[in-house]
């Protein structure tokens, strides 16, 4: 009988997703330009909020969205190159290098655009606090630091689509429903330990991040609808 195992809380699967739409809304935006560059903007905050959520979602959540259950090490990096490393329930170490990539990206292109200028009607709600010469540095970094998440993020979806096609490992599924599907052929592949960490997923996890992540919401907005 297939084991069938909660891996991605709710809030993850949500904050991914809620990612996703902000971050193509983000990118629409900013390319339809004019007013739109309100719409970039609120775009970005949302995904302040989602990456603060996350990276305290990291620490308090449940087992697999936490960080110490998925940081790489360059053993178990060299491992999983060599073949030598079982398989993993959460991210394996170089989904996790990505995601820590991305996360890192992404951090450093929200905070830029706080303090970016576009030269025309707009800047960042922080911008009017720093010299000419900081808002030109951070507006630089603004520019080029989209090209690095582009690329990051075709490196994501690329891998995804290897996994599914040469490996034959769904990693899409899990990421809506939640849960993995291990066939009992497959379990050998797999740490006992691993197979018996689910993570826990209920009421009170997801009630918690729900105060979390409105809690977070209500301090950005306050914090830049009062600069
Ligand atoms: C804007 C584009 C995207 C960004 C920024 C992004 C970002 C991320 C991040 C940060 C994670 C880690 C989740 C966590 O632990 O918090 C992740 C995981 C994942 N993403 Fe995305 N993602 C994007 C698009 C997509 C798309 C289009 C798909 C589906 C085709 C996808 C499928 C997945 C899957 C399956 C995982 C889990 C990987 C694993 O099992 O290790 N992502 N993504
Ligand atoms: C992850 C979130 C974000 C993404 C992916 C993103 C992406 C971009 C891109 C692609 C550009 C055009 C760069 C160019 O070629 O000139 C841009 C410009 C800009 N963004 Fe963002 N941005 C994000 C967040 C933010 C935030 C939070 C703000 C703050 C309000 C912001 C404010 C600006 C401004 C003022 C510009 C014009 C800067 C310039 O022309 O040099 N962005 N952004």
């Amino acid at each position: 009988m297939k084991k069938i195992i909660r891996v991605w809380d709710l809030p993850i699967r949500l904050f991914h997703w809620l990612l996703v739409l902000c971050i193509i809304g983000s990118i629409v935006s900013v390319n339809l330009g004019g007013n739109a560059m309100e719409w970039h903007a609120y775009f970005g905050y949302s995904i302040l909020t989602l990456l603060i959520f996350r990276i305290v979602w990291g620490f308090i959540g449940s087992t697999h969205a936490r960080f110490t259950s998925f940081a790489p090490n360059p053993k178990s990096i060299l491992n999983y190159l060599q073949g030598k490393a079982p398989r993993v329930l959460g991210h394996n170490p170089l989904g996790a290098m990505s995601v820590f990539a991305l996360l890192l990206v992404l951090s450093i292109q929200v905070v830029t655009g706080l303090f970016s200028d576009d030269e025309i009607a707009f800047q960042g709600p922080l911008a009017k606090f720093v010299s000419n010469s900081t808002v030109s540095s951070f507006s630089v970094v603004h520019e080029w630091n989209h090209l690095l998440i582009y690329a990051l993020i075709t490196i994501h979806i690329a891998a995804i689509i290897y996994y599914k096609k040469f490996k034959g490992e769904d990693l899409i599924t899990p990421m809506i429903s939640g849960d993995k599907e291990i066939n009992p052929s497959e379990e050998a592949s797999y740490l006992p330990s691993d197979l018996g960490r689910a993570s826990k997923d209920g009421a009170l996890q997801r009630g918690l991040a729900l105060v979390l992540l409105s809690l977070i919401g209500v301090v950005v907005g306050y914090l830049i609808t009062s600069s």
